[in-house]
């Protein structure tokens, strides 16, 4: 009780010295945007941990990119070279025989993720070329049984991790496997039509039975607690992939399961989404994800490959990512030797050290609830602002726009003895900071708040021709509606069913008139003819779902007409518009055009349709 009593006190003399600030907080009902709910327990370390170490490493390492004179160029995976120099399963055989990886030490990989603040390990156990670095008794075509090496690097690693307390994690290639008959991707040793969905079903079936799944369940019990599985490629069916969630959640109900498990180009499962291959979204999701990125260009190692990072890159990808509400995967390649490449620890040994020194700032963070912020990356973690400052600035001053809380006090992450000196007004917060960076590649300033941030709700502006883009960047969503990635690169707006969950613009009218509006989806067969609503004030505009075709196959429709006869802010709402089973759609944006017409009709949005022309 005295606590409460004592805290009031503070908040009070708080309030009443900061009032400038506090006045600001009153103009306009506020939002928190950083919206990423829990998922669920089991993510909590996957939200913490941020970084991670990939490993690509088989017997394709051991080739490096050439083999019999031919070599794999550049440009392509060298993970790849069965595939790409289309080398037959029995010589494969003979490669795999030969790899004896006798400096493949997993205490030193260990180290080398912890020592670069990567907080889990994901190592192929099985890549496409099916060959399995542990010790399986499904196949004997594995590191244990088939050459002469005859340990478990996995069994290894997976020990180390639980020494050091890094999360154990695998990489899985559940249908790709050109070794096994039934798998998908050979068609230079096996005669099979394996692109298309008219695949030999029994044969990959077999596959599946015989080998896949087999493997999964020896790795789900023999290696103690795994953080999480990381699927590649894809499946045929939605089904075939929910066998593997299942599968993987039956054994370790705790294991995350990453999005590429299922039909690249319907509803993805998994527990998290795996951005494409150094891929970012452009602004946060509402979802969990990560981004796989190669430290040069490969993901296998290859001696061709030099062009590597450099620390400020990885650093500055890491820190970017996070701010997104993303994880970083950063996958190194070891030899086939297994050696770690002298330029692979070169480059960690300069991330390690910026990243410990900042590691407040990146573990445990979420993501920037401002928007594209010109001098650099912004994080979340309670009542403080982590900005990351790229760009330092030359007049001392570091301007954040948008931030509706009052600010306790600013300083350097660096150097937390003295504080900054701030001044906010009506339409921004202004922190002095020292004339020269105190970091690179990035700086961090603290900025300490009365409470969680509280963010001025992005507006929507009129292009030059008066029009408005509404889409999931500058979208708030409530209820179970969520900004989504699509595995074709796209974003939309999904996971909608009932007229609670919604999607909400904030959009600024300088122009008033009269605006067409244009919705843009995609919409599966089963949505056909669910209702939704589009509102603007007093005005709704109520249509139904056209099935659009295949699953990303967004179109553009007509919806209506809205009016909007004076300049302001109005909030422009879409919802669906009754409960229903099925998703509403995949929303990719709504487009609101000025029309021509300059005379005003009196007209409701139901009949605007035949009254005007645009
Ligand atoms: C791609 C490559 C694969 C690699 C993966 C990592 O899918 O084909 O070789 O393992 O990316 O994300």
């Amino acid at each position: 009780m005295k606590f409460s009593y004592a805290s009031l006190l503070i908040s009070f003399l708080l309030i009443i010295f900061f009032s400038d600030c506090r006045n600001q907080s009153e103009r306009a009902p506020g939002k928190n945007i950083s919206k990423q709910e829990p998922d669920g327990p089991n993510l909590d370390w996957f939200r913490e941990a941020k970084f991670g170490m990939f490993i690509h490493w088989g017997p394709y390492s051991c080739l490096a990119g050439e083999y019999n004179g031919r070599q794999v160029p550049v440009s392509q995976n060298a993970e790849w070279i069965m595939k790409n120099l289309t080398i037959p399963v029995n010589e494969y055989h003979e490669v795999a025989r030969k790899m004896n990886p006798l400096k493949f030490d997993a205490d030193e990989l260990v180290r080398l993720a912890k020592e670069t603040g990567m907080k889990y390990i994901v190592i192929t156990a099985k890549h496409h070329d099916g060959f399995a670095m542990y010790d399986s008794k499904v196949s004997d075509y594995n590191i244990v049984k088939w050459g002469s090496f005859g340990r478990d690097p996995l069994k290894e690693l997976s020990e180390a991790c639980a020494r050091h307390g890094i999360k154990f994690c695998f990489y899985y290639s559940h249908r790709e496997d050109w070794d096994h008959p039934g798998g998908y991707g050979n068609n230079w040793d096996y005669d099979n039509d394996w692109g298309s969905d008219l695949y030999n079903k029994a044969a990959f079936n077999k596959y599946l039975e015989e080998k896949a799944k087999p493997q999964l369940r020896e790795l789900l019990t023999n290696y103690g607690p795994v953080g999480l599985v990381w699927f590649d490629r894809g499946m045929y069916t939605p089904e075939q992939g929910m066998e593997f969630v299942r599968l993987v959640h039956d054994l370790q109900p705790a294991t995350l399961i990453n999005g590429r498990v299922g039909h690249y180009d319907q509803e993805l499962p998994g527990d998290y989404q795996s951005m494409a291959d150094n891929g970012m979204p452009p602004g946060g999701l509402g979802e969990y994800w990560e981004t796989p990125m190669t430290l040069n260009r490969t993901w296998g190692f290859s001696k061709f490959d030099t062009l590597w990072k450099s620390p400020e890159t990885v650093i500055t990808r890491l820190v970017e990512i996070v701010s997104r509400g993303g994880n970083f995967l950063l996958n190194i390649g070891p030899t086939g030797d297994g050696e770690i490449p002298e330029a692979t620890k070169r480059i960690f040994s300069e991330v390690g050290p910026w990243v410990s020194r900042n590691a407040e700032s990146i573990y445990g963070t979420t993501a920037n609830p401002f928007g594209e912020l010109p001098w650099g990356y912004c994080t979340v973690k309670g009542n403080r602002l982590y900005l990351h400052v790229r760009d330092w600035p030359s007049d001392g001053k570091i301007k954040l726009q948008g931030l509706k809380n009052q600010a306790n006090s600013a300083y350097l992450l660096k150097d937390q003895s003295e504080r900054l000196s701030f001044t906010c007004n009506e339409e921004q917060i202004v922190i002095q900071v020292p004339s020269v960076a105190p970091d690179k590649p990035l700086s961090v300033v603290v900025l300490e708040l009365n409470g969680a941030p509280v963010v001025a709700p992005r507006e929507v502006f009129q292009d030059e021709n008066g029009s408005l883009m509404l889409d999931y960047l500058t979208v708030k969503t409530t209820g179970k509606a969520v900004t989504r990635f699509n595995r074709k690169g796209g974003f939309h707006i999904s996971k909608w069913n009932g007229p609670d969950d919604i999607a909400e613009w904030m959009i600024k009218i300088n122009k008033p008139g009269i605006f067409k509006v244009n919705i843009t989806y995609a919409a599966n067969k089963e949505w056909d003819g669910e209702k939704y609503e589009i509102a603007a004030g007093n005005q709704v505009i109520r249509q139904s779902v056209v099935h659009t075709g295949d699953w990303y196959d967004y179109q553009e429709f007509p919806a209506g007409y809205l009016e909007f006869t004076e300049a302001g802010v109005i909030r422009l709402t879409i919802r669906p518009a009754d409960q229903s089973t099925t998703n509403l759609m995949y929303l990719k944006s709504i487009r609101l055009d000025p029309v021509k017409e300059t005379k005003r009709y009196g007209w409701s949005s139901s009949n605007t349709e035949s009254l005007l022309s645009d």
